[in-house]
């Protein structure tokens, strides 16, 4: 299967493209269970698609990965930042979350993977690209029947993250929602902006499918990449 990859100039007109593909889902099933990722990269979607006249109420927005041991008040949260820059300006008021304080964490795993089962399965994946080639927190190596787990994170996360919050530790460990619930999305989605991401999408889109870059799973079935052209060319 070859992905559709969709250059476009800017991450500003990369926002557009993509808030069309969110906007053309949840207009035709407007109950639409959407996995959501933080990051950098999805933030200009997020408030493109707050300024567009839409009714979210009746979507569930799914946590893509959390920090383990991070209440929500935490400014690294990542639950707080998907209520900020999703869920909030949006009036979304269906989440499916993880519960990164649960004390028993593979139990909570199994409780989140057991309630997007309920959903029926995510319809629309929205999803940035680790530097290393991760989705969510599926450190590599990670195949496509990693289940929804706890993870320790990457040198390569914990350096990437660290600019999120200056100055704060980033949290060593994580919850991710597993490669089997990012590859049976109906419709998968990655965005992917700047020069800094331009080899590793390079490896995503044009070398053997591998556990070292779990990404590369994506093409092996339907994906649309919209890549600003640092990132593409
Ligand atoms: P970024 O993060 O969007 O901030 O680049 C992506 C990721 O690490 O998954």
């Amino acid at each position: 299967m070859i992905a559709n990859l969709e250059v476009c100039d800017t991450p500003e007109t990369v926002a557009h493209r993509a808030a069309d593909i969110i906007e053309a889902t949840t207009r035709a099933k407007p109950d639409a269970s959407l996995l959501i990722a933080t990051g950098n990269t999805p933030m200009l979607t997020y408030a493109e698609l707050a300024r567009r006249d839409l009714d979210m109420s009746r979507v569930c927005a799914v946590q893509l990965d959390d920090y383990l041991g991070i209440d929500d008040e935490d400014p690294r949260s990542l639950y707080g930042w998907l209520q900020r820059s999703f869920v909030e300006p949006l009036g979304v008021t269906r989440v499916l979350r993880f519960d990164p304080l649960a004390p028993d964490p593979q139990l909570a795993c199994e409780q989140y993977a057991q309630a997007v089962r309920k959903l029926g399965g995510i319809d629309l994946a929205v999803l940035g690209l680790g530097p290393n080639g991760h989705l969510g927190f599926n450190e590599p190596p990670s195949n496509a029947s990693a289940p929804t787990r706890s993870v320790t994170l990457s040198e390569a996360s914990l350096r990437s993250n660290a600019s999120y919050w200056r100055g704060k530790d980033v949290p060593k460990s994580a919850l991710t929602a597993g490669m089997d619930v990012i590859l049976a999305a109906r419709v998968r989605l990655l965005l992917v902006t700047g020069a800094h991401k331009r080899d590793i999408l390079r490896r995503v889109l044009s070398e053997p499918v591998t556990p070292e870059v779990p990404a590369s799973y994506l093409r092996e079935g339907s994906l649309t990449v919209v890549a600003d052209r640092e990132a593409a060319c």
